[in-house]
């Protein structure tokens, strides 16, 4: 062609939750191996059941003729009042004036199809040498879309695991500091794939950095609703005082309806600053383009959300999680090289293998059991530029037949893996648990 056409951020749009997939695919269908797929974070598609009344709900909304019709560009009237009327009645932390969360309004809140589709934007109409500042580990439809959006390495601080995952802020301030094409910190709380909530003062910490240098906050609030183990947080909007800031929500983990792509962004503090005004602008006349987003979930919000059952439905689901988290946990304790911090939120826990365990010299020659001599060669044959955590689900998929994702792919330089918690048949949930321990055991000391 005359002209190159491919975009400079072409190269770093990486998903491996989904491109392991393939790989996992090919081994089940050449050798037959039934595949567990501990990969996607799919509550439905492992077995959870959907609350006959929220199915009632939906039902007679499908029943409505306006379910089938366009919706406001922005999102239904009556699905952004209900959550701008829900984020104003969190509760305030304390007096200090700094904690007055911002009121919001229908306006300050957009409907995207899912957050994939909101992050793709929020990050696509940033002006392209605005920086966003995102976690390590991170999950990766963020870190590959800012990325993408500016055609460099995603910009990261540390989450520590030697501090339960919490942000290294020290990190976060001094690279916020030294590089001043960064306009913006992102976190996410509760965390994926890490499992961390942030207390408030960690929050309040990212706030304040926000205050001194000028930036915006972006909080994916994903999982907001699932915290046990007696972690507490808060939301964005409860300590962002003025600072301009945005946090993501979506219906696809805590109703939970993933395959609705219904989720949207509260925007705080929108004129206090014109270039945020006109960037929150850019990102509502980008969904104009498209009309608007599916009338149907956001329909089913207030209807739902605003039932006198779904207080009692959160809190459920919050504690399932917090039982298995704890089984995933006791799968791995006393494993040498291996350490699970025990997740506090999210859907997800994430094991590290200790960086001398794991390569000692000899990463390549690690294996783990398989039965077919050909399935082992053809593992061998794929691994050689791998990375070392990217080898182990290899061969744990050629093993074992469960999918899980190395934690190279989390824009991470930690070795690992994440596993879901969402298995929801509970003897086989401790068995893949189990197996999961077993398999890093065995992998290490091979
Ligand atoms: C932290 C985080 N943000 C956003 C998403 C995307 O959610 P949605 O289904 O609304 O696109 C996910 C999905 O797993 C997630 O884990």
């Amino acid at each position: 062609m005359r002209r190159n056409i491919v975009h400079p951020g072409a190269g770093k749009l990486k998903y491996e939750i989904r491109e392991i997939v393939s790989f996992a695919t090919e081994i089940a269908t050449r050798w037959n191996i039934p595949i567990q797929w501990e990969n996607i974070g799919d509550p439905v598609k492992k077995g959870e059941p959907i609350a006959q009344w929220i199915k009632d709900i939906v039902r007679e909304k499908v029943s409505e003729d306006l379910s089938y019709a366009y919706s406001e560009t922005e999102g239904a009237l009556a699905a952004r009042e209900f959550i701008a009327a829900r984020a104003n009645k969190r509760e305030k932390l304390n007096a200090g004036q700094e904690d007055t969360p911002p009121r919001i309004s229908a306006a300050d809140v957009l409907f995207f199809n899912g957050l994939g589709d909101a992050v793709a934007k929020v990050f696509g109409f940033l002006r392209r040498e605005a920086r966003v500042l995102g976690p390590s580990p991170a999950y990766s439809t963020l870190s590959s879309a800012e990325a993408a959006h500016s055609g460099y390495e995603h910009l990261t601080y540390r989450l520590d695991p030697e501090r339960n995952w919490m942000p290294d802020m020290n990190d976060v301030e001094l690279k916020v500091k030294y590089n001043d094409s960064i306009a913006g910190i992102l976190l996410i709380n509760p965390d994926n794939p890490t499992g961390a909530v942030y207390p408030v003062e960690v929050l309040r910490e990212f706030v304040r950095i926000a205050k001194v240098y000028g930036l915006f906050l972006i909080c994916d609030e994903t999982y907001a609703n699932i915290v046990y183990g007696g972690a507490k947080t808060a939301a964005l909007s409860q300590v962002i005082g003025g600072v301009p800031g945005l946090a993501l929500r979506s219906l696809s983990k805590e109703i939970p309806w993933p395959g609705a792509r219904c989720g949207w962004v509260e925007v705080y503090n929108r004129k206090a600053d014109h270039r945020f005004d006109a960037y929150i602008r850019s990102l509502v006349d980008s969904k104009r383009l498209e009309v608007c987003s599916t009338t149907l979930p956001q329909l089913c919000i207030a209807p739902v959300m605003g039932d006198s059952r779904y207080p009692a439905h959160l809190a459920e689901r919050a504690e399932m999680f917090g039982r298995r988290a704890c089984e995933a946990s006791s799968a791995f304790e006393g494993i040498p090289g291996v350490k699970l911090i025990k997740p506090r939120g999210a859907l997800y826990a994430t094991v590290i293998f200790d960086r001398e365990a794991l390569n000692g010299g000899r990463s390549l020659e690690r294996s783990l059991p398989v039965k077919d001599a050909a399935l082992a060669e053809f593992i061998r044959g794929k691994i050689t530029d791998l990375a070392p955590d990217k080898r182990f689900v290899y061969w744990l998929l050629a093993s074992t037949g469960i999918c899980v994702v190395p934690l190279s792919g989390f824009a991470s330089e930690l070795p690992g893996f994440r596993f879901t918690l969402l298995e929801y048949d509970d003897q086989k949930r401790r068995e893949i648990f189990k197996t999961l321990g077993e398999a890093s055991r065995a992998y290490l000391e091979s």
